[in-house]
C-alpha cells in the first residue's frame, strides 16, 4: 500500500541506514553501502527465487534471468514458479528454508499469504527481498525492488486521455476501467495511480464509465485471467453500450488489453484507445500496427539485476542500496524500496524504446 509522497534521495538514504540496521539486522555499518565486516555468508549458498504463475512474459523471462545471473555470480540459484497457487508457493519458499536459502526473493502471487513461511525464513536467518510485488501485513520482508507502480498507473491515465484527445479534440468520451487481480498488491497501486489522473475528468464530465463500474473491486480481474477480463467486456458492452461507441479503456497490462480487444471487436464495435503494460510481443506488434494505443516498458533485465546486485551486496556484508523508504507501507512496516522508473510506450516512441532490448529491438526496427 503505497503512501503518498517521496522522499528526496539523500533523505531516503539516510534513513534507510537506520531501517535497515533494524529490519535486516545484518548490516553493522550507518553508511548504505558501507561494509559489515565481511562476508555474510558463503558465495556459493543457495538463492530462492518463488516466482507466481506465469501471467505474463516478464515473468518467464524473469525465470531464465535469475537462473543465469545468480549462477553465473557463483550462487546456487533455486527458481521456482507456483502455477498450482498459493500453497504451492508457502511449500516452496519453506522448502527453500530447508534447504538453506540465505536469502529469499519472493515475487507473490498472494502478498498477505505468505507470513508463516517468511517468518520461518527470518528465524533461519535469511533475508527476504519482495520482488515486483510488495509483501504484506509482515514484519519480515527487508527489501522491495520493484519499478514504481504508482507511477505505471499514473503513465496509463495519462495515456489514455492523450489518446482520446488526438483521435477526438473534445469529450465527452466514454470509457471503462479494469484492473489486475485483487489478491496482487500491484493491482490496486496501478489502478490508484491511474485514478488518480482520471478522476478529476470523470467527476467533471469529460470521461464518462457507462457501467457506472469506477471502484477497484468493480474493476478486478482475477487472477490477472485474460478470460475474466473477456467475460467482463463482454458483460460491459451487451448490458450498457448498445449503440454507443466504447472510446477507451484503461486496461492494467497487455494481457488484458489483448483480451479487452478481442471482446470489441466480437461485439463490431471499433478498438478503443487502450492501455496496457509490460511491453509483450504481440501488444508491442499491435501498437506497431495501430490497434493497441499504449503499453509500459518495465525493462525485466533491469529488475533481475538490481534484485541481484542486492543479493551480492548482502553477500559482502554490505546495506544494499534503495532509493525510497516512504512509498510502500506494508500494513506493518515501510519497507526500504529500490524503484526503477517505467517508460510509456506509445506509436510515438515504439521504434526507440527498444533500441536495446534483444527481443523487440528487431521487432520494432
Ligand atoms: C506485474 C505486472 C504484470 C502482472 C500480471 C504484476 O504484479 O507488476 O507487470 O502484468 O503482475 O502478471
Amino acid at each position: 500500500m503505497r503512501m503518498i509522497g517521496k522522499a528526496g534521495k539523500a533523505a531516503a538514504i539516510a534513513a534507510i541506514a537506520a531501517l535497515a540496521l533494524t529490519a535486516c539486522g545484518r548490516a553493522e555499518s550507518p553508511t548504505p553501502g558501507g561494509t559489515a565486516g565481511g562476508e555474510a555468508f558463503p558465495k556459493d549458498s543457495s538463492i530462492g527465487v518463488a516466482l507466481p504463475q506465469k501471467t505474463s512474459e516478464n515473468w518467464v523471462l524473469a525465470e531464465k534471468l535469475f537462473n543465469d545471473g545468480l549462477n553465473g555470480a557463483g550462487f546456487k540459484a533455486d527458481v521456482q514458479f507456483a502455477n498450482a497457487g498459493v500453497s504451492e508457493q508457502q511449500n516452496q519458499i519453506s522448502a527453500m528454508v530447508t534447504k538453506g536459502a540465505k536469502v529469499i526473493i519472493v515475487g507473490a502471487i498472494d502478498g498477505a499469504q505468505l507470513g508463516t513461511q517468511l517468518k520461518q525464513a527470518k528465524d533461519a536467518g535469511a533475508t527476504i527481498i519482495a520482488y515486483d510485488r510488495l509483501l504484506l501485513n509482515t514484519e519480515n520482508v527487508d527489501y522491495y525492488v520493484a519499478y514504481d507502480n504508482f507511477k505505471v498507473g499514473e503513465l496509463q491515465g495519462q495515456a489514455l486521455l492523450e489518446g482520446l484527445k488526438a483521435k477526438k479534440a473534445s469529450g465527452p468520451y466514454n470509457i471503462e476501467l479494469f484492473a489486475g487481480s485483487p489478491d496482487d498488491a500491484n493491482a490496486r497501486v496501478f489502478f490508484d495511480g491511474a485514478m488518480s489522473v482520471l478522476k478529476p475528468k470523470i467527476d467533471d464530465g469529460t470521461l464518462k464509465v457507462l457501467s457506472g463500474q469506477t471502484s477497484f473491486e468493480q474493476a478486478v480481474t482475477q487472477a490477472w485471467k485474460s478470460e475474466n477480463a473477456q467475460r467482463r467486456a463482454d458483460t460491459l458492452l451487451a448490458g450498457s453500450y448498445g449503440s454507443a461507441s466504447l472510446d477507451g479503456v484503461l486496461s492494467p497490462n497487455d494481457l488484458l488489453a489483448r483480451a479487452i480487444m478481442t471482446s470489441v471487436k466480437a461485439a463490431g464495435k471499433p478498438v478503443p484507445v487502450i492501455t496496457g503494460q509490460d511491453s509483450e510481443v504481440e501488444s508491442v506488434k499491435s501498437i506497431m500496427a495501430g490497434e493497441q494505443y499504449s503499453t509500459i516498458n518495465k525493462d525485466t533485465r533491469k529488475l533481475v539485476e538490481h534484485a541481484i546486485t542486492m543479493v551480492k551486496d548482502i553477500q559482502a556484508g554490505k546495506t544494499p542500496e534503495i532509493n525510497d523508504d516512504k512509498s510502500y507501507n506494508n500494513k506493518v512496516k515501510t519497507v526500504p524500496a529500490y524503484l526503477l522508473e517505467p517508460v510509456i510506450v506509445t506509436s510515438a516512441n515504439v521504434k526507440t524504446a527498444y533500441v536495446d532490448d534483444p527481443v523487440l529491438g528487431p521487432i520494432t526496427k
